[in-house]
C-alpha cells in the first residue's frame, strides 16, 4: 500500500529513550510522501531530560512534517469534525496515556486528539514504551486490546532482568501496521 499523500496524526508522549528511533520512523513516513501532522502531549512538549530538550524535539518534528505541531487541547479538537487524519498513531504511548485512554480520560492533546479521532470510527494505533506494561497496566493494555478501531504495534519485554514489567513496541514496525490498521487488520505477530 502507498502511504503518499495519506493523513496521518503521530502524537508523542513523555516516553523519551524512544524518540530517536520515533523520528527516524518519522523520516521514512515522510519518505514516503505522507501528510504528517504531529501532536505533543503537554510532558512532551515541556520536560527535558538526558534523552534531549523538549524545543529540540518540538522543532526537529516540524522541520522532518513541514508542519506545526498541536501543542494544547483546543488545537487537537477539530481532528474529530474536520475528519483530519486517515489514521492516528500513539508513538510512543506511555504508561501514563494509555491508563488514561482506558479509563475515557481527555486532558492532554494527545488524548484529545484520541478521542476526537476515534468518533470518526477511523484506526487508532498504539506503540507501547512503558515499565509497567506486564503489572499495573496490563488491564488496560487488555482493555484497548480488545477495543474497536483500537490496534498495536507489535511489542514484547526488552529488558526481562532488569525491568520485568517492561513491554516496548518495534518501532521499525510501524510502517506495515501502519498499512494493515488502515485495512482494518492487526498486524500479527503481535507479540515478539
Ligand atoms: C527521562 C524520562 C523518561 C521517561 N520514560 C518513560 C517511558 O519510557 N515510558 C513511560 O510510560 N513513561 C516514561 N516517563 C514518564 C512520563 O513522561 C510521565 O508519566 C508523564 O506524565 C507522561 O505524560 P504523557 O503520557 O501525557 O506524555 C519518563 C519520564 C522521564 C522524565
Amino acid at each position: 500500500m502507498s502511504l503518499k499523500g495519506k493523513h496521518i496524526g503521530i502524537a508523542l508522549t513523555g516516553s523519551f529513550c524512544t524518540y530517536e528511533k520515533v523520528f527516524q520512523e518519522l523520516q521514512k513516513l515522510a519518505a514516503e510522501e505522507a501528510v504528517i501532522q504531529t501532536i505533543f502531549s503537554d510532558a512532551a512538549q515541556t520536560l527535558n531530560s538526558r534523552f534531549g530538550k523538549a524545543e529540540d524535539f518540538i522543532r526537529r518534528a516540524g522541520e522532518i512534517t513541514g508542519r506545526k505541531p498541536m501543542m494544547s487541547i483546543p488545537e487537537a479538537e477539530p481532528i474529530g469534525p474536520g475528519s483530519l487524519f486517515d489514521i492516528l498513531v500513539l508513538f510512543p504511548c506511555t504508561g501514563n496515556t494509555i491508563a488514561k485512554l482506558a479509563n475515557g480520560i481527555t486532558d492532554t492533546p494527545v488524548l484529545m486528539a484520541a478521542k476526537a479521532h476515534l468518533r470518526n470510527n477511523k484506526p487508532l494505533l498504539i506503540s507501547v514504551s512503558t515499565n509497567d506494561a506486564l503489572g499495573m497496566n496490563m488491564k488496560n493494555i487488555g482493555l484497548l486490546l480488545n477495543t474497536k478501531n483500537i490496534y498495536f504495534i507489535p511489542f514484547g519485554q526488552d529488558n526481562p532482568k532488569a525491568k520485568p514489567n517492561s513491554m516496548i513496541a518495534r518501532t521499525e514496525l510501524l510502517i506495515p501496521s501502519l498499512e494493515a490498521a488502515l485495512q482494518g487488520r492487526q498486524y500479527q505477530p503481535i507479540l515478539c
